[in-house]
């Protein structure tokens, strides 16, 4: 595919309509359309998707909305960082064309009464502790990709589970798009970046820094062929040790459908999937354990 257009100055949408006139008007020259689907507070983990997209698409639209449908009640939808004017800013500098920011009500409108519900890898893991997380995740990303009307859409391997629920909705429903998954972008001690890190003070930042390291442990010692609930036993030990308020799962499951692996060695290419809390912050990683060769 050609590469992406460069020097095009940033546009805002807040509405479907407005958003359809633009991806038709490059549709009609010709161009390829990629869609990054965000709730803003943005890094450099959704610029690199970004820059992925517009490897791929001649055009790269990112989307910002704070989707209530994927918080429960006593999460952090009323507090989660809005910083639309920085965003833009940034979004601009990674090279994205068209920033689409709809109002709630632009997304659902009175009388909304659909959901999208992907079952069994939607269960355990995040579905595990935020029941009604995937569904609100799955329906709005249904929508964008329907309102958008992308080639491609790209998602980062951090929040691994809604990657692979966003694969199955696509395949199972048909929908017309290639979803691309994207490698996790770590700070320097190797924390996943992540919207909810802004939350941290620096006593909290220093324990969540120590996450990565106990899951790269563990994937170490998984392809090295030790097995897998002894390894749980030390990861679980470590991270009570490095000074996390809770460990809400630390599990291992096959990296294609998730399913649970152990109790002894990994036999297929895996992930070490954990969400802790730090202070009152819920934090999540994966890390990547290949078997080891036969
Ligand atoms: P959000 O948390 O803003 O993340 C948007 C996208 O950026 C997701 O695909 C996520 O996996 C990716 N991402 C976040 N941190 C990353 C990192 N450190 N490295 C690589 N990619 C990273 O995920 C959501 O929003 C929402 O659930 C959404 C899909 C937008 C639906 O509302």
């Amino acid at each position: 595919m050609p590469a992406a257009v460069v020097d095009s100055q940033i546009g805002v949408v807040r509405s479907v309509k407005a958003l359809r006139a633009r991806v038709d008007g490059w549709r009609a020259a010709g161009e390829t359309v990629g869609l990054v689907p965000t709730m803003g507070a943005l890094h450099e983990g959704h610029l690199s998707l970004v820059r992925r997209s517009n490897s791929l698409a001649r055009r790269t639209v990112a989307s910002i909305f704070v989707n209530p449908r994927q918080f429960a009640p006593h999460e952090d939808f009323g507090s989660y960082p809005r910083q639309e004017a920085h965003d833009l800013e940034l979004l601009q500098k990674a090279g994205c064309h068209l920033a689409y920011i709809p109002p709630p009500e632009e997304m659902y409108p009175d009388g909304f009464q659909t959901s999208i519900a992907v079952s069994e890898i939607a269960q355990g893991l995040c579905g595990g502790s935020r029941p009604h997380f995937f569904g609100g995740v799955a329906t709005v990303v249904c929508k964008l990709i329907n309102q958008a009307r992308p080639d491609i859409a790209v998602f980062g391997e951090k929040d691994y589970q809604q990657l692979l629920v966003i694969r199955r909705m696509v395949k199972d429903l048909n929908m017309p798009v290639d979803i691309i998954g994207a490698p996790i972008v770590r700070e320097a001690d190797g924390l996943a970046m992540s919207s909810r890190n802004a939350y941290l003070s620096s006593e909290e930042r220093a324990i969540a820094g120590r996450l990565n390291a106990v899951l790269a442990d563990m994937a170490a010692k998984l392809s090295a062929g030790a097995e897998v609930a002894a390894t749980i036993d030390d990861g679980r030990a470590a991270i009570n040790a490095a000074g996390f308020a809770a460990l809400d799962y630390l599990e291992v499951r096959s990296a294609d459908l998730l399913e649970p692996m152990g109790p002894g060695a990994i036999t297929r290419p895996s992930r070490v999937f954990a969400a802790v809390i730090v202070g009152k912050t819920r934090l999540i990683d994966n890390w990547p354990a290949e078997p080891p060769a036969a």
